[in-house]
């Protein structure tokens, strides 16, 4: 069973569309194994996105992502990264399709409303980055 790092990003919480969201993650029958919502410090933002520190909108990243607290949560499920990738749509929300996350909430490719990890690797190195062992919580679901 895999897990993946998604993270709702501060416009979609200043829109109250977290549970929008979540229940998007939930209806598909992934299994949330931890989330918080949690204000990341300049630190926390520049490594998340350090792939991207040579890019022109390096710095705008950073200054959004610690604008606001951001919904962070950990997702587990067979092909998690693929599956949550379909959920979320294209980065550019103008290009990603209707009934996606993207396609549904948002309008702007620097306010894109959710982050999910790429990969497997990228999954385990996000999600280390943002929640520490004790916050992952290990139950059944029954459904
Ligand atoms: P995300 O999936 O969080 O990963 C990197 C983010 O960089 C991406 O979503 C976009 O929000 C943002 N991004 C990508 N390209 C651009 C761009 N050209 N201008 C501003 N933001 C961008």
């Amino acid at each position: 069973m895999e897990r993946t790092f998604l993270m709702i990003k501060p416009d979609a919480v200043q829109r109250n569309l977290i549970g929008e969201v979540v229940s998007r993650i939930e209806n598909k029958g992934l299994k949330l194994v931890a989330a918080k919502l949690f204000q990341a410090n300049e630190e926390l933002a520049k490594e998340h996105y350090s792939e991207h520190v040579e890019k022109p909108f390096f710095n705008g990243l950073v200054d959004f992502i610690t604008s606001g607290p951001v919904f962070a949560m950990v997702v587990e499920g067979n092909n998690v990264v693929e599956v949550t990738r379909t959920l979320v749509g294209e980065t550019n929300p103008a290009k990603a399709a209707p009934g996606t996350i993207r396609g549904d909430y948002g309008v702007d490719l620097g306010r894109n409303i959710i982050h999910g990890s790429d990969s497997n690797e990228s999954a385990k190195r996000e999600i280390g980055l943002w929640f520490n062992d004790a916050e992952l919580n290990d139950y059944k679901l029954n459904n």
